[in-house]
């Protein structure tokens, strides 16, 4: 018998439960301020406009609809991109963001030459470990987070990059990173790439929070547009499960950055090749709603201020988070709940407190003290402060 998915066990634990005040902070899913999922005005609109056109149920080309592709590497790179405009980008959908570092771990475990080691935060996501092993890489990691300040140790990520092997693969959170909430600043970026270009190394991207970290698309994708300029050839995972509330359509695309077009056409060549024997070719419908958003200026005006409500309403719980928790009467230092950004706070509560905060008050979130914010709403904090500060006074 296999154990239960770290985060999705979770939401199986949580459905379990019949305590009406429970609460999932588990996965990382947006909800509204009544606790319930969140489907998009944009999207709404985007599905009734596609039904009217009657489309067909054909199979997609292998790497995905080009209209996606074009459109989804426009929203990482921006419409001035020297990359786009010289094709030096090998882009395909894939299934959501797993699938983007699927294929990407795919590509580079059979075509980089150099290495075959990728270097990820501690900590990362839960599932980037399984899956660079499950394609066959070595996983190693690099300091990331520092638990004295619950904010980014900026001179240990350094010291580890700094000693890491020439021309190994890095991980890096684009922005909001899961599951610290901890991003470097400007200067730091700057600085990391720096030390990543010395070293030679290979930055694989991972983006799956573009536009809900801080509400702007652009500001949130300022560390991968300043690799390019840099002059980093990079890898790419985007996903739209958060910032267009698609999860269960999974769609998003991987993409490579090149030094010329017919490397590109390579690079894509062999991509497909990996695709086809994987899933074929990826899902279309979801990719029809991310292409109508993004190519009709409308409902794309729509989404951009809809993804900034839902990440100004995560910001809004995490400074009622805050507040509950001093009203409650804790003394602990809290700042980082309004310091962290983006879907996830690392609390800093360990695996007692939280196994505590489960049993006794059906509030479910993963081990390692990691809350969805997206979770929280104006009707639950009180509960949920009052929760919190039960089982780490
Ligand atoms: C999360 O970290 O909760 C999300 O990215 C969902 C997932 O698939 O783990």
């Amino acid at each position: 018998m296999g154990p239960p998915d770290a985060i999705l066990g979770v939401t199986e634990a949580f459905k379990k439960d019949t305590n009406p005040n429970k609460i999932n902070l588990g996965v990382g899913a947006y909800r509204d301020d009544n606790g319930k999922p969140y489907v998009l005005p944009c999207v709404k609109k985007a599905e009734s406009q596609l039904a009217s056109k009657n489309l067909d149920k054909e199979y997609s080309p292998i790497s995905g609809t080009t209209e996606l592709c074009k459109l989804s590497i426009q929203l990482a790179l921006g419409n001035d991109s020297e990359v786009i405009q010289n094709s030096l980008n090998a882009t395909v959908q894939t299934i959501s963001g797993t699938g983007a570092l699927r294929v990407g771990a795919a590509f580079l475990k059979a075509f980089y030459p150099f290495s075959k080691t990728v270097y990820i935060p501690t900590p990362s996501w839960g599932n980037h470990t399984p899956i660079f092993k499950h394609s066959g890489m070595e996983v190693k990691s690099y300091r990331f987070y520092d638990s004295n300040t619950c904010g980014f140790d900026f001179k240990g990520a350094c010291e580890d990059i700094q000693n890491l092997p020439e021309k190994s693969i890095i991980l890096l959170h684009a922005c909001a990173h899961n599951p610290t909430g901890v991003d470097p600043n400007s200067e730091q970026w700057a600085e990391l790439s720096n030390l990543i270009k010395r070293k030679n190394l290979f930055p694989f991207f991972d983006m799956a929070y573009q536009g809900f970290a801080s509400g702007y698309i652009d500001k949130d994708a300022y560390a991968v547009r300043l690799f390019l300029k840099e002059g980093h050839e990079i890898a790419l995972a985007q996903s739209y499960a958060k910032n267009m509330g698609l999860y269960g359509e999974r769609v998003g695309a991987f993409s490579v950055t090149t030094s010329n077009k017919e490397e590109s056409e390579r690079v894509l060549s062999q991509i497909k090749i990996l695709i086809r024997a994987m899933y074929s070719n990826p899902p279309i419908n979801g990719a029809r709603i991310v292409s109508e958003i993004l190519s009709d200026q409308k409902l794309r005006a729509d989404w951009l201020v809809e993804v900034k409500g839902m990440a100004d309403r995560i910001i809004s719980v995490r400074t009622q988070l805050r507040d509950n928790l001093k009203k409650e009467g804790s003394v602990r230092n809290w700042q980082h709940i309004t310091d962290q950004i983006g879907m996830f706070c690392y609390t800093g509560m360990n695996a007692d407190q939280v196994g505590k905060l489960m049993k006794d008050y059906s509030v479910y979130l993963t081990k390692d003290g990691r809350i969805s914010m997206a979770g929280v709403t104006s009707k639950n904090v009180e509960y949920l402060a009052h929760a919190i500060h039960q089982v780490t006074k």
